[in-house]
């Protein structure tokens, strides 16, 4: 089974569209839709915004369902100048950027106490598998590499900057870093297939209003030729 994880309404409608024989589970205040994508079993949910929403929301499908692995879906702001709205980026590694305890010798921003990694790697395997879908669509522009998670709606230049020199990331969005980290503990192989949405500055939040829709369409149609071309 594909565990699929949204934050937001909108995100998660573009996959239920994709969706066939969805039923409806409702498990510890979370709506969980089990169905098929192009004949594969997945289980998509939406964990609303934030780390801790969707540490909880991944957590709970992994005990409940036990996916074989976990795709994160959705949108996100560009932090690169080559990286424009409706781009597709896929992460090959994510960054909790607001964890710091750099105030402790040998400890550096972006750390993360336990795991002790800056950088949570997203599956190879599964990555190579959508990037190779993604080709197959016309008129998409396809980004690889640092995906920046924060508790966090980055709306100006000044954090955009910051964030661009700090960790080098291409794209900031609030769910990944923590879906991968939880996925990173219970050793499940996961990959983020995220659509720009706007370009993190200080009109973010009004191109994100006027472009999750499409941006979205954008993600799901990554799924839906993955899930077309996936042998499980
Ligand atoms: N998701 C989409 N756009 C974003 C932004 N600018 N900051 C954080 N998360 C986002």
């Amino acid at each position: 089974m594909i565990g699929i994880i949204c934050a937001m309404d909108q995100e998660l409608e573009e996959v239920l569209k994709l969706m066939k024989d969805t039923e409806k589970e409702t498990r510890y205040n979370f709506n969980f839709f089990v169905g098929t994508i192009n004949n594969k079993a997945c289980c998509a949910v939406k964990c609303g915004v934030g780390k801790v929403n969707s540490a909880i929301c991944t957590q709970t499908l992994l005990l409940i369902y036990k996916p074989n692995f976990i795709l994160n879906i959705g949108v996100a702001g560009a932090l690169k100048e080559n990286v424009n709205i409706s781009d597709v980026v896929i992460g090959e590694n994510v960054i909790q950027h607001d964890f710091d305890v750099s105030a402790f010798p040998k400890r550096q921003k972006g750390e993360i106490s336990g795991i002790d990694l800056v950088k949570i790697p997203c599956s190879k395997w599964l990555t190579q598998k959508i990037i190779q879908s993604a080709t197959k669509i016309k008129n998409i522009s396809i980004h690889q590499g640092t995906i920046l998670t924060g508790d966090q709606f980055v709306n100006s230049s000044e954090k955009l900057f910051e964030l661009r020199k700090e960790f080098d990331g291409i794209a900031c969005e609030m769910e990944a870093g923590s879906i991968g980290h939880v996925c990173y503990y219970n050793g499940v192989d996961f990959a983020i297939i995220r659509s720009i949405s706007d370009r993190a500055d200080k009109k973010s939040s009004i191109d994100f209003e006027s472009f999750i829709k499409t941006s979205s369409k954008n993600s799901a149609a990554i799924l839906d030729e993955f899930t077309k071309s996936f042998r499980d």
